[in-house]
């Protein structure tokens, strides 16, 4: 499931949101909707989805909830506060609700999967429910629901059906120039017993190559040159058609084979990937890392916890010397590597050694960055049923200490890099002031930099070259080096040159 992220600090504001409402510039006409996004990148992507599917029945964004005709809330039930959200956002919406006939309110998400037609009997201002494997209804639930009908569809699909969604409709071309995503496979059969994902989003399901490869097709034709690819535990992509002897002629390819697939498209130059799971990261993978340029150095790896005894209950299926040992050998192959990853802490019985062996394996690895959770438990998962429990004040204090190190982890990797140079691809204005623009580096750190007058800023979607002059504990922050040459193609080329996509 990693690639589940907490709601601060990755996920973008619906508002922020790129396929958001407001930064899909088109003339007012046909109903106007507005989505609100809660939890990991793959429940951004749904939105952008659904978006697409509105946009292609004729619905347009609205500029503000407040004049949108239609309101999505796609929901996250990760932990019990990102579900409580949904309910608190659906008490206030009665009044907007009530403040105009006609007006629809849907629910789609984890939430929405696992709860489906309670939370439509305890919302009789809500419309309908979607859930994780129903985005294609929903044009059709809007318009039921425009003539007063009420619906909850959470029906589990097993069918391939659900990848082929329509082609990008042209009014998000530009939305977010440069990147996309692009969901592999879908769904997950390792229940670790903390999660409550396999229940939320079903079986784990690939999605036929020629379908990927079509798509990145599609997106490089639309002048993505970075894909993200995501899946729920990425790097399992294919086994099961695998196993089952299908071959590639079939269609199925194992995940390193898609990634060197995927580079060999010429406008690709940078390939990410989230969450691979420790249990499929195979020498395939560690090589992709070393020898496909285009792979960036960067893997979020999620640890969960570094005392093999709360891995086991966790059912992870992985041991600290095993996880330790994957890291070694990407760190043979790409010495320049970052690795963020995620960490619970307070899972039932957890002792305070176990805690300390957790802090060990951090500062061992040195991760650039690490989100981290205390434990809440789910409904029906295995961890909701086992003693132990962690007093609330123990598991707050344990989380500060893990976070305080990792503040610490992340300053120092962060000031280790000063007076380098690297490659951004340029995101749009940084929250930092005017002259000021944001991006990401090959290692995913974000890099704030300045335009010096007179010069115009580097458009959204080009790279650009960026010294690195300071250090803080969430970005670099750097200059565009004064000895360049003109950017000439700012979506080939960086500052005029073909860049080294390898920082090896
Ligand atoms: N409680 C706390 N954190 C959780 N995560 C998943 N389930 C739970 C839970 N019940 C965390 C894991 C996962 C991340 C996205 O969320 O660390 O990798
Ligand atoms: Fe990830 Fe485990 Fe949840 Fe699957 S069950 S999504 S592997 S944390």
């Amino acid at each position: 499931m990693q690639t589940m992220r907490t709601l601060e600090k990755e996920i973008p504001s619906a508002r922020e949101s790129p396929f958001s409402s407001s930064s899909v510039s088109l003339p007012a006409m046909g109903p106007r909707y507005a989505l609100r996004t809660y939890g990991c990148q793959m429940n951004v992507h749904d939105s952008e989805k659904v978006a697409n599917l509105l946009h292609h029945a004729g619905f347009r964004p609205a500029e503000h909830e407040q004049d949108a005709e239609v309101l999505l809330i796609n929901t996250c039930s990760i932990r019990e506060k990102a579900e409580n959200r949904l309910y608190s956002d659906l008490g206030a919406l009665r009044e907007w609700k009530a403040a105009g006939p006609g007006r629809v309110l849907g629910v789609g998400g984890c939430v929405a999967q696992q709860e489906g037609d309670s939370v439509l009997r305890r919302f009789r201002h809500l419309d309908f429910v979607f859930g994780t494997h129903n985005l294609r209804l929903v044009p059709a639930m809007v318009e039921a629901a425009r003539s007063g009908q009420r619906q909850s569809r959470t029906e589990e699909s097993r069918s391939l059906e659900r990848f082929d969604l329509p082609e990008r409709h042209a009014a998000f071309e530009g939305s977010r120039p440069g990147q996309s995503f692009l969901t592999v496979m879908e769904g997950c059969d390792m229940f670790c017993t903390f999660c409550i994902v396999p229940r939320t989003r079903g079986r784990e399901i690939s999605r036929p190559a020629a379908g990927i490869l079509a798509e990145a097709q599609d997106l490089v034709g639309r002048g993505v040159v970075e894909l993200k690819l995501l899946g729920q535990t990425v790097n399992a992509y294919g086994r099961h058609d695998l196993r089952r002897g299908k071959t590639a002629e079939a269609g199925t390819l194992a995940f390193g084979e898609l990634l060197t697939r995927l580079a060999e498209i010429p406008e690709i130059r940078r390939l990410r990937y989230t969450s691979p799971h420790p249990l499929f990261f195979d020498e395939a993978l560690v090589r992709a890392h070393a020898e496909i340029p285009e792979v960036c150095p960067h893997v979020h790896l999620p640890l969960q916890a570094g005392s093999d005894r709360t891995l086991e209950r966790m059912h992870r299926r992985y041991t600290v010397a095993e996880y330790l040992g994957i890291v070694e050998r990407l760190r043979a192959a790409r010495p320049d590597i970052a690795l963020t990853t995620d960490v619970i802490v307070g899972f039932p019985g957890e002792t305070r050694a176990e805690f300390e062996e957790t802090l060990a394996v951090v500062g061992e690895v040195a991760f650039v960055d690490a989100y981290s959770f205390k434990y809440s438990p789910r409904p029906e998962t295995a961890a909701a049923a086992m003693d132990g429990a962690l007093d609330p004040v123990e598991a707050q204090e344990r989380l500060a200490e893990l976070q305080a190190l990792q503040h610490d982890l992340t300053l120092a990797a962060n000031r280790a890099r000063v007076g380098e140079r690297t490659e951004v691809l340029v995101e749009g204005q940084s929250a930092r002031g005017e002259r000021q623009q944001r991006g990401r580096d090959p290692y995913h750190r974000v890099v704030n930099f300045s335009v010096p007058e007179p010069e115009e800023a580097p458009p959204t979607g080009s790279f650009v070259s960026v010294e690195l002059v300071e250090a803080t504990p969430h970005s670099l922050i750097g200059e565009r080096p004064k000895d360049r040459p003109e950017l000439k193609d700012p979506l080939r080329l960086v500052d005029g040159r073909e860049p080294a996509s390898s920082m090896a």
